[in-house]
């Protein structure tokens, strides 16, 4: 079957508007179906217990002390503390079986005897499990008893510090905060367990488990998983059938006359693309050296291999979990994305054979730009945890708070800025390309890709600490889900296919064509599949169904990918020994690999509504994130460097030995951090889950059993193994920066040959 590249891109214009369609209905319907913050919860006597205000001022002291990446809210955050809303949940079943017990039988509930604590059980069940219907929220007695109990205990663990438990001392740092924080963590389990006005499950769809209040998995979220299952069959045939009836090009170097290195010149502007390497290396070392500490943390929670204290000052106090799992998630998401940044740079040249007046000048303002927004953003989550940012900058300039979204709305605008000065950069780079080729064609799509990547950055500003947290999250995967299964896919895929045509390896129309079906695969399931962050949070019921048919058909784009990685590998062993640019495409193949392993085997296990019930925020989770993330990302970025470095460097003076070393490393490095250690610790929690209560799942008396103790040991090999490439990789950046060759003696350099696969149609 002959596939037209217009036809393709009308599909994916059709397949555009559906997306806006949907997701736009059902952005309207996130404000219209958002748990209500209540004026005032009242007592059985009408007395005042919560006001909204201070359920809303929670929600602040919640986003700018970290506790996001400390513990996690609706299951959405770090996994070290207690789920807040799981946790309050838990307390408040015990404290009210407590007050009934007291009250029925003048003893404690532990002391009942069985018949009597089933009855107790009954009733608080009972109690929890009703129904809104507007107006304050009303609590029985023991609600409000159980309201009190949760308050004291959250500040004595995050005010007054709990060094058991890995929290510093003024973690919040006043009392009435922290019993704000509280208050809002209570109201998100009020949600959670109350039905909706004429629903018979509650506004999070009975998550968390916690037979104890009546929550348990719905009965649409058993029929959804097994439709999806079903559904995934029926698309993996759909899928070999498509991939056999569409004559998709393969890599081939056979016949064609790779560019040598050493014939490639080397302009201005890419030398000073080159500038965003080392940047970006540096970012990476601290992520990894602050994932090893995150990791000990685990096993020691409050001090460094049995240090505590140095020169006075205690280590938890000096870099808590929070600030330091902070900065390991934005430097990850920062250095990639400057690496990607810097090659979207380096490659026009290559493609269009000259460059623009004064272009490296403004690549170079553009890196230090980023620097600036790197450092202030980094600086200002440690100023705003730590309360040196007061009054109603603290959002602005200092902690977010928001996982993934952390640094302050002036840096996020700065990176949003950023963002745009390299899109205008790209086109001016790109202009003879653009010029000449359809709007659809590859120079086009890397375009299209950063300017959604740019787009979707933008649903970052549509909340405020004022905003509900139901709605807030919805938008805040339109960032972090759109970007990782939308956008950044799309880039990779693009990038990929210009990388390979500038190699000389794809001729241009075929590249196109391959792009344009990925980019259509993507679409047509990533946008939409967003919903399956939305099926606990509060969103309405909906999402489950949506969510678990479009998020489950992602797997299919990724099945492309891993075919295209095979052809990719084909072509490197076809071309033999001789084939200059191995190293580059050994990266690509892995990003290729682990896209498939990592976002698509670990993403799909844990999916289906019924498995993520139980298994949303554990271990399992972090496996896949680490396994998609750098797996697919990371190594591509790290393709893209080799690249650059490759051409850069005089042929003779090239040597990829260390970037091999490096490799290695990482790789065997994250599959013995993830199979070893993090998802074994993920099956464990997910049945202490799936026997007990989701809180039981996240308890410090789970982390803490011998077993996952050892498996916590068990990260080390792998850990180490990541730090050592990232350090071998940081040490060759610097020592090729020795051998780069030279622009400044001829910085007039005439245009230069391109690859003949950019001019071909072929
Ligand atoms: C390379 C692509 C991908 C990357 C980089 C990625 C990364 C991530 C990250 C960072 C998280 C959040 C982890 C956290 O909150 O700590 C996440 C969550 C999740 N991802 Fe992916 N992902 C990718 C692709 C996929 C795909 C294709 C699927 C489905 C087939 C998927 C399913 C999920 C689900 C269900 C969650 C929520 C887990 C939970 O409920 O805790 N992901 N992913
Ligand atoms: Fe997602």
């Amino acid at each position: 079957m002959q596939v037209q590249r217009a036809t393709i891109a009308k599909i994916i214009a059709v397949v555009f508007v559906f997306n806006l369609i949907v997701m736009g209905g059902g952005a309207w319907l996130a404000y219209q179906s958002a748990p209500p913050i209540p004026d005032e919860v009242v007592g059985p006597d009408g007395d005042t217990i919560v006001t909204g205000q201070e359920i809303r001022d929670g929600k602040k002291a919640f986003q700018k002390d970290g506790l996001m990446n400390h513990g996690s809210i609706l299951g959405n955050g770090a996994y070290y503390g207690q789920d807040y809303t799981a946790d309050t949940l838990d307390l408040k079943v015990q404290h009210m079986r407590d007050y009934y017990a007291q009250e029925r039988h003048d003893s404690a509930y532990d002391a009942l005897e069985s018949d009597e604590q089933a009855a107790v059980a009954d009733v608080v069940e009972r109690d929890l499990d009703g129904e809104y219907d507007g107006g304050p929220i009303e609590y029985s007695a023991a609600e409000a008893y159980a309201h009190e109990q949760v308050r004291q205990e959250y500040v004595e663990r995050y005010h007054e510090g709990d060094h058991e438990r890995g929290v510093p001392v003024d973690m919040i740092d006043s009392e009435e905060a922290a019993r704000q924080f509280a208050d809002f963590a209570l109201w998100t389990a009020w949600f959670s367990h109350t039905d909706r006005p004429g629903g018979d499950h509650s506004y999070t769809n009975d998550w968390p488990f916690q037979p104890g209040a009546g929550n348990d998995a719905t009965a649409a979220a058993m029929t959804w998983s097994v439709i999806a299952m079903v559904l995934l069959v029926a698309g993996a045939g759909f899928g070999v059938w498509l991939y056999k009836s569409i004559s998709l090009p393969e890599p081939s170097a056979k016949g064609i006359s790779v560019p040598e290195p050493g014939d490639v010149k080397v302009f201005p502007s890419q030398r000073a693309a080159l500038r965003f390497v080392p940047v970006a290396a540096g970012l990476f070392l601290a992520q990894v050296l602050l994932g090893g500490l995150l990791a000990h943390f685990y096993i020691e929670r409050a001090g460094f291999f049995g240090v505590e204290e140095i020169f006075g000052v205690h280590i938890l106090q000096l870099l808590p979990f929070a600030i330091a799992k902070t900065w390991h998630i934005d430097l990850g998401i920062l250095w990639i994305a400057a690496t990607w940044l810097g090659a979207g740079l380096f490659l026009p040249p290559l493609l269009t054979g000259h460059e623009p007046d004064r272009q490296s000048t403004y690549v170079n303002g553009l890196l230090a730009a980023i620097v600036v927004v790197v450092v202030g953003g980094l600086g200002g989550i440690w100023l705003g945890s730590k309360g040196y940012i007061d009054g109603s900058l603290w959002w602005i300039l200092g902690n977010e708070g928001l996982e993934y979204l952390e640094v302050g709305k002036l840096w996020q605008f700065g990176i949003l800025a950023g963002f745009l000065i390299w899109a205008v950069l790209s086109v001016r780079g790109l202009k003879p390309l653009l010029d000449r080729e359809p709007s659809y064609g590859l120079a086009h799509m890397i375009l299209y890709a950063g300017g959604s990547i740019a787009l979707l950055f933008t649903a970052g500003f549509l909340f405020t600490p004022d905003t509900n947290i139901a709605v807030t999250e919805f938008w805040r995967w339109w960032v972090v889900h759109m970007w990782v299964e939308g956008a950044f896919e799309f880039f990779i895929v693009a990038i990929i296919g210009l990388t390979l045509v500038s190699m000389n390896l794809l001729k241009r129309r075929s590249a196109e064509k391959a792009v344009m079906l990925q980019a259509l695969l993507v679409m047509s399931t990533g946008v939409i599949g967003v919903s399956h962050h939305y099926w606990w949070i509060g969103m309405p019921d909906i999402w489950v169904p949506i969510g678990s048919v479009f998020s489950t058909l992602e797997l299919i784009p990724l099945v492309f990918i891993l075919y295209e990685a095979l052809g990719q590998y084909r072509a490197m062993t076809g071309a033999g020994e001789s084939f200059p640019y191995r190293l580059p495409f050994m990266f690509i193949i892995a990003s290729g690999v682990w896209n498939f392993v990592g976002a698509g085997v670990l993403g799909f296990f844990i999916n289906l509504p019924l498995i993520n019930y139980y298994e949303h925020g554990t271990y399992l989770t972090v496996g896949h994130a680490h396994a998609a993330m750098f797996g697919a990302f990371g190594f591509l970025a790290l393709g893209m460097v080799t690249y650059m470095l490759q051409i850069a460097i005089e042929p003779d003076r090239w040597d990829g030995t260390w970037l091999r070393y490096a490799f290695w490393c990482w790789n065997v490095g994250l599959a013995l951090m993830v199979f070893v250690s993090v998802l074994p610790v993920g099956f464990l929690q997910l049945e202490t889950i799936f026997t007990g209560s989701y809180a039981a799942g996240r308890s410090l008396a789970f982390y803490n059993q011998p077993i996952v103790q050892t498996l916590f040991w068990a990260r080390l090999p792998g850990d180490t193994l990541m730090i050592l490439g990232t350090a071998i990789y940081a040490a060759d950046i610097v020592r090729k920066r020795f051998v780069l060759r030279k622009t400044a003696a001829d910085p007039d350099i005439d245009d230069v040959a391109v690859a003949k696969g950019v001019l071909d149609d072929d």
